[in-house]
């Protein structure tokens, strides 16, 4: 058999370890695609969660739903991540809820493609305005609220986690896409200057850069036989990825068994950045 007709591979039936027990972690963008499975993966791992959302209530309190029937509490909060004021009203109201914020999972992100001479300016500003100012905004907060509280050493030997979601394409250009490679750059930057910064904080900042997950934010390049088969050229592991690995790579990077773990981009991409053309070329 073609090894991209190979099935989805059965992932271990791990019991759930409960490596983030007592920690209070928010999770912007969590009423669909990666940002749910963050969610859940992180309410498995034993921590209250905040479930922000910007539309869709309905979905992001069947995702607290399914979160507390982990044993731990979870609160949706709307909120438009690129509005400065929405930000810090949603992180008052989870301190004043949860008492603190130790995981920040920067997630929110959307598309706006267009060939770049058609892209409006309406279409630049709302990815960057969601895509990296949304970062921005909430890891300002977090870092904050990080710096007030300090270490509490029986939660965790840090004094906070900033996880951002960026994307393979922080590093690999994407046309007809700029405005969203142009945010996810950014992303990167951002990321490791601000790990930079609060290193000595003992606040830990990293990056999962998802290749292609099958999420509805791509299902154009996965909805049909002939899409996936294109897709599959540009991932030499020979298969899409799923949202709750993406999940399972989060709670590791924002647990104390990543602790030394600072200022990285962590790919999880079947191997997307490998340039799959010189499989056969070059
Ligand atoms: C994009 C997806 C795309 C994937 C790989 C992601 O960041 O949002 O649409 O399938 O990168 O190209």
């Amino acid at each position: 058999m073609h090894p991209a007709h190979l099935p989805r591979p059965v992932m271990p039936q791990v019991p759930p370890q409960q490596l983030l027990l007592g920690q209070k972690a928010i999770v912007t963008g969590a009423s669909s695609g990666i940002g749910r499975a963050i969610a859940l993966a992180l309410g498995q791992a034993g921590a209250d969660v905040v479930v922000n959302y910007v539309a869709g209530e309905d979905k992001a309190e069947q995702v607290c739903e399914e979160i507390r029937r982990c044993g731990v509490r979870a609160m949706a909060v709307r909120a438009d991540v690129s509005d400065e004021g929405q930000v810090r009203e949603m992180f008052a109201r989870m301190i004043r809820q949860f008492g603190t914020v130790d995981v920040l999972v920067n997630n929110a992100g959307l598309q706006q493609d267009a060939a770049f001479e058609d892209l409006t300016l309406a279409q630049w500003n709302k990815v960057i305005g969601i895509n990296l100012t949304g970062q921005f905004l909430c890891a300002r907060e977090a870092v904050r609220e990080f710096k007030r509280r300090g270490v509490t050493p029986e939660v965790s030997c840090s004094a906070g986690k900033i996880l951002c979601i960026s994307s393979v394409h922080e590093v690999i250009p994407w046309a007809g896409h700029v405005n969203y490679a142009a945010s996810k750059g950014g992303v990167m930057l951002m990321m490791k200057s601000l790990a930079q910064e609060v290193a000595p904080y003992r606040i830990r900042v990293n990056s999962i850069c998802p290749g292609a997950i099958r999420t509805p934010i791509n299902m154009e390049a996965w909805g049909t036989p002939e899409a996936y088969r294109e897709l599959l050229k540009l991932i030499p592991y020979k298969r899409i990825g799923e949202a709750d690995e993406i999940g399972r790579a989060a709670v590791w990077l924002a647990s104390d068994y990543a602790d030394y773990v600072h200022g990285i981009s962590l790919f999880v991409d079947g191997g997307m950045t490998l340039y799959p053309g010189f499989e056969t070329g070059g």
